[in-house]
């Protein structure tokens, strides 16, 4: 009979710590973030300066081989990536079984997961060679995937990715081209679509990484665990909060009802929390909200909408908030997603495309973990362990003795 009491004794060193808060599950050379300080930087290089001077497929070749690519290097990188953004005919046969009242998440899962049942080179994740084609292979297939789910959900033909425009360029046609009206591309809102995706490109461990961390780490195959990385994304208190944080903001409506949600965030018996706010690290200015919420204004500055009401309520919210006792105490500030749903809602975008658009952008991320995981030498199947609290060692009952 094992005394449960004992249970523990001979392991040695054990460490029970929910959520994960102070337990590194890994060693990485790929993102640094001071949670205290408000810093984020990408192979050293500061998110600033990645934002406001690089584009996304730069910051994704430096996520994936830890420098900043030469002029020639850049060239060929996108070469190679232009030369996967179609998918496979069969598979836009594949979204004809999903409902178009589906959400576009629940779709991506599927089709994300349905990309192992095509490529089945890039299975083998003992050559180096196809590791990085699959990782090629996902940064230029999620925009397809994305614009796919979209128009399949609103009814629209599908649209051929155009190889000679930038990778966000690329994305809006895709999403926005009708066959009597090609999209026209606007320069502005391109580079603003480009900034969301250098935004969201990498977070160290956060829930969906670890995710494709933990998925990867029994070997399968990197389709899959994209998928389980979007499976996790999906969720409110991670990628989903931006969907959430833009529904709150229409509820709340105007600036005079912001104080009755501020009261409902503080009640400890109403589970409502001001989406949007607080991060598990950040426990300062998320560097990314700044960046957002600049993003934002020059999107409604160029789309000519003024005195938007949600920007109203979110600048007020933010300014009431940050000087309120309970948010300064717990060191809540608006996080990245707080300004990124009305910037997509401005762009053309529904709610429920908001965290598909994370996905798509955060995919290198969990590539570059993924593969860094990999590469390790080190690396062993991720095993968590538990504290058991359950019943003691009891014997089996017949059932018409229970
Ligand atoms: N509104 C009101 N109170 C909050 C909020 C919030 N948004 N966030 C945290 N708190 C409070 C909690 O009630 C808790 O209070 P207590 O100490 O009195 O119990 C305290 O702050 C700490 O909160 P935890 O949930 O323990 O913090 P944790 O690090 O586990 O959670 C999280 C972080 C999930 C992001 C949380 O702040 C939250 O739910 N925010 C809203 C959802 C959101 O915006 N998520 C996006 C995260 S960023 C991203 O995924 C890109």
């Amino acid at each position: 009979v094992i005394d449960i009491t004992t249970l523990y004794k001979d392991t040695g060193a054990f460490t029970f710590d929910p959520g994960f808060t102070s337990t590194a599950s890994c060693e990485s050379q790929i993102t640094y973030i001071d949670g205290e300080k408000g810093v984020l930087l990408h192979r050293g290089y500061p998110i600033e300066q990645l934002a406001e001077e690089g584009h996304y497929l730069e910051t994704c070749y430096l996520l994936l081989y830890g420098e900043l690519p030469t002029a020639r290097e850049m060239e060929d990188f996108e070469y190679r990536v232009t030369h996967h953004t179609m998918i496979h005919e069969q598979m836009s046969r594949f979204y004809s079984g999903f409902r178009r009242d589906a959400h576009p998440m629940a779709v991506m899962v599927g089709s994300v997961g349905a990309l192992s049942a095509f490529y089945h080179d890039s299975i083998d994740i003992s050559d180096p060679h196809q590791r990085m084609v699959a990782s090629l292979r996902m940064i230029a297939k999620m925009p397809t995937l994305a614009a796919m789910a979209y128009k399949y959900h609103i009814g629209q033909p599908f649209v051929y990715p155009r190889n000679e425009l930038s990778y966000a360029e690329n994305f809006l046609h895709m999403c926005f081209s009708v066959p009597c009206e090609p999209y026209k591309v606007n320069p502005v809102l391109a580079r603003a679509m480009d900034r969301i995706f250098i935004l969201h490109a990498d977070h160290e461990q956060n829930a969906s990484t670890s995710t494709v961390r933990l998925a990867g780490s029994s070997g399968a195959n990197p389709f899959a665990c994209i998928a389980a990385g979007i499976a996790c994304l999906w969720g409110p208190a991670h990628g989903g909060a931006n969907e959430a944080a833009l529904n709150m903001l229409m509820e709340i409506g105007t600036k005079d009802r912001i104080p009755e949600y501020i009261a409902r965030a503080k009640d400890k018996n109403d589970p409502f929390r001001l989406m949007g706010f607080g991060h598990r690290v950040y426990k300062n200015y998320d560097p990314r909200a700044k960046i957002m919420q600049q993003t934002c204004h020059e999107v409604l500055d160029e789309l000519g909408i003024k005195d938007d009401p949600l920007l109203e309520v979110a600048m007020e919210l933010e300014h009431i908030a940050l000087h309120d006792e309970y948010f300064v105490e717990k060191k809540l500030y608006p996080n990245v997603d707080f300004y990124s749903g009305i910037t997509l809602k401005a762009l053309g975008f529904p709610t429920n495309m908001f965290t598909v658009l994370f996905a798509l952008a955060r995919t290198v991320g969990w590539i570059a973990q993924w593969k860094e995981m990999i590469e390790d030498p080190h690396q062993r199947i991720g095993r968590p362990r538990q504290l058991y609290t359950g019943a003691p060692q009891r014997d089996y009952v017949a059932v018409e003795k229970r």
